[in-house]
């Protein structure tokens, strides 16, 4: 097994948290951050092993201060990228704040958290970025979030070139239903995916774990930017 922990920035909730219990179970050392050190360090303490799992905290929206959050971790051989802090905007009723604040966290914040581990990516390490399916199935309010995961497929391209022989990928899942976002949404909010869905249901939380580790750990798979939504896309 390669020395290094597998990073997990983002992963408190939903399907980063999820990644970060497979990992551990599977006997990996992960670290998981959120932006509150105490909250984080009570997720990762609730992570089974065997891995062991620690904590750090990190806010992705303040990019000058990521360097300095992230000065405690070690070496890095697995990086994976989720946070999101969803802004509901459209062009109409632009909310320059908002917009900014999610542009940076994604683009800026993903960036400036590669740059800041560098150094510390062992020999045989990979990145994964979450992008999502906004990006080409807008939806009212999702002008933002559309645009940032535009560009998470362009940083997969220039850091798969710059970083080589690092791999680098990202996962773009269509909604995932039993994610804490969308679970909470009242009965039949989805029920236009799923009828649109030729699997005729959304894809899971398990799902896009186990394609986020097929991109993290298949050596040959790099530059992907890779969409799991059920054959959502194809009606
Ligand atoms: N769920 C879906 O259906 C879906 C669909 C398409 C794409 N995606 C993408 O998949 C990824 C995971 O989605 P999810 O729904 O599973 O996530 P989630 O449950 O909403 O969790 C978001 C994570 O981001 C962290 N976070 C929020 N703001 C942050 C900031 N400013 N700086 C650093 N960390 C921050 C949160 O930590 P704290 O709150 O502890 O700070 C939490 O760990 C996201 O990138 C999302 O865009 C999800």
């Amino acid at each position: 097994m390669s020395d290094g922990a597998v990073v997990i920035v983002g992963g408190t909730s939903g399907i980063c948290l999820r990644l970060a219990e497979t990992y551990a179970g599977r006997g990996r050392d992960v670290v998981v951050t959120g932006r509150d050190l105490e909250r984080t360090a009570a997720v990762a303490a609730g992570i089974p092993g065997p891995g062991a799992a620690a904590a750090a905290a990190v806010d992705l929206a303040e990019p000058e201060s990521i360097a300095g959050c992230l000065s405690g971790v070690g070496a890095v051989d697995r990086l994976v990228i989720g946070a999101v802090d969803r802004d509901e905007n459209t062009i109409a009723g632009y909310d320059l704040a908002a917009a900014l604040k999610l542009v940076t966290l994604k683009l800026v914040g993903y960036a400036e958290v590669v740059h800041t581990l560098l150094p510390r990516l062992t020999g045989s390490a990979s990145i994964l970025f979450f992008g999502g399916l906004a990006l080409r199935r807008p939806y009212p309010g999702s002008t933002t979030v559309s645009t940032v995961n535009g560009g998470v497929t362009g940083l997969v391209h220039t850091l798969a070139v710059e970083l080589a022989p690092i791999r680098v990928n990202a996962i773009h899942p269509g909604i995932v239903g039993d994610s804490p976002y969308w679970a909470g949404k009242p009965a039949g909010v989805l029920d236009a995916v799923v009828d649109r869905t030729p699997l005729g249901r959304l894809a899971s939380m398990d799902e896009i774990v186990d394609a986020s580790i097929f991109l993290l750990e298949n050596g040959a798979v790099n530059g992907v930017n890779l969409e799991v939504d059920g054959g959502w896309m194809l009606r």
